[in-house]
């Protein structure tokens, strides 16, 4: 989010100085760039027209495409500064079987009552909220922590997968009658294939090639919540569900504390409350190791969680914001789509008021888009109507134009099949 200079622009996208130049002249549409010059900065919206237009992907360092870029741009500042940002709160995202008790777990830690108010008892949108903090001597106070609330039916993928592209933390449920399931198997193949790949991104940015590397850690981390132990008979039951689920995990490579690993694994009941408070100190400690920070000055960037029509509000759109500040006024491109900002309010099932200004791991609904922008995509503040209606438009012929692409492939694919 940083302006980048024409130089580094053209050497980034391997085209010519004058070409880069010359298109930032004319699509930036702003008089800093009449007399551009090598150094002239460009902003990133400007940038990401001159590649659509010149059929280069410009990449931006932003979640969700880039989500080790995303944390170690946390730690530091361009040229390996350590920038002190503020602290930001922790995103955790709850994941899990259909039914294992995540709606029922989030519930019992923020007292409140969504899961009895679903249909079905299944969840099938991406909730989020935020659990207030607890300075000294109890009252609120600290970071508090950003919550989402993911679908455990096999049929939500998508919603659960852009629930995890925002996240820092999973927690994982398992119920401890039921242990390991379906979807809790794939929560555990997301995460090996993230890790995997943001581990490979690592060691080539540190010249390496492939195997482990000294300095990693990977931008999600894990904790398991060992669920419904109410229904078990006794602390020997407990423990005997905890050993299997333990084990279980081991087998897929996810090593427990009590295993000799760092995964920790939390026994808990959502019904008589045991082991809540334990596992709130424990994702707070967790947060509090892995630094999380932003910027909250700023333009603002955001993944979408959601979106479509609420009663009485018209469009609205769900935000999770990462880096920078969003307010009323502002003009942004949320994926395909824009618009002006005409309300922020905090997220569905939590007090929901208006918000002034959406900060760094708020959960936030936004009014104000021209039309349904697509869930996963992310949101960013640019500077005018003018520039968010050319970089959506820009972005909506690259996408037809990759849709066209693949549909003559699977034609010429078709073909050749008949033969
Ligand atoms: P999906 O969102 O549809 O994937 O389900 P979920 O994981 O959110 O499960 P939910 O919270 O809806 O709970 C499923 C059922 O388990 C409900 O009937 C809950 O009352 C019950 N349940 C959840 N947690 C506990 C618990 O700690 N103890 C007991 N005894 N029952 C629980
Ligand atoms: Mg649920």
């Amino acid at each position: 989010h940083e302006p980048i200079a024409v130089r580094e622009l053209a050497q980034k996208l391997s085209l010519k100085m004058k070409d880069v130049g010359e298109r930032v002249l004319r699509l930036g549409g702003s008089e800093e760039y009449y007399n551009w010059n090598p150094e002239t900065k460009v902003d990133l919206d400007v940038a990401e027209l001159v590649g659509l237009e010149l059929g280069r992907t410009v990449k931006r360092m932003a979640p969700p495409e880039n989500l080790l870029e995303y944390r170690s741009r946390v730690r530091e500042g361009r040229g390996g500064r350590r920038v002190e940002w503020p602290l930001r709160p922790p995103v955790v995202c709850v994941m899990g079987h259909v039914d294992h008790g995540k709606t029922t777990l989030l519930d019992a830690l923020r007292q409140s009552r969504v899961a009895a108010a679903e249909a079905g008892g299944i969840t099938q949108r991406l909730g989020a909220f935020h659990i207030p903090g607890v300075g000294e001597g109890g009252e609120e106070g600290g970071l508090g922590i950003t919550v989402l609330d993911t679908p455990g039916h096999a049929a939500f993928r998508a919603m659960r997968m852009h629930g995890a592209l925002a996240t820092d933390i999973v927690l994982l449920v398992v119920s401890a009658t039921d242990g390991l399931q379906e979807q809790t198997l794939e929560v555990l193949r997301m995460l090996e294939e993230q890790w995997a790949e943001e581990e490979e991104d690592f060691c080539m940015q540190r010249g390496g090639e492939g195997g482990k590397m000294e300095g990693f850690s990977p931008s999600l981390s894990l904790m398991v919540a060992v669920t419904k132990v109410d229904k078990l008979h006794g602390e020997e039951e407990v423990q005997t569900a905890l050993y299997k689920i333990e084990h279980a995990l081991a087998a897929h490579g996810i090593m427990s504390e009590a295993l000799g690993g760092d995964v920790q694994v939390v026994p808990v009941s959502a019904v008589t409350g045991a082991g809540l408070p334990d596992l709130l100190d424990r994702v707070r400690l967790q947060a509090e190791m892995l630094e999380l920070r932003a910027d909250r000055e700023g333009p603002g960037e955001g993944v979408i969680l959601d979106a479509g029509m609420e009663k009485g509000l018209g469009m609205v759109m769900s935000v999770l914001m990462r880096w920078g500040s969003l307010a009323p006024g502002d003009v942004v491109v949320a994926g395909e789509q824009w618009g002006r900002v005409k309300k922020i309010l905090g997220a569905r099932n939590s007090p929901g008021g208006p918000v002034d200004r959406a900060l760094p791991s708020m959960p936030v609904r936004v009014l104000g888009l021209r039309d349904l922008p697509t869930p996963g995509q992310e949101v960013i503040v640019v500077k005018s109507e003018e520039r968010a209606e050319a970089v959506a438009k820009a972005r909506r012929e690259a996408a037809e134009r990759r849709r066209y692409q693949e549909t003559a492939a699977t034609e010429v694919l078709g073909e050749e099949e008949q033969e």
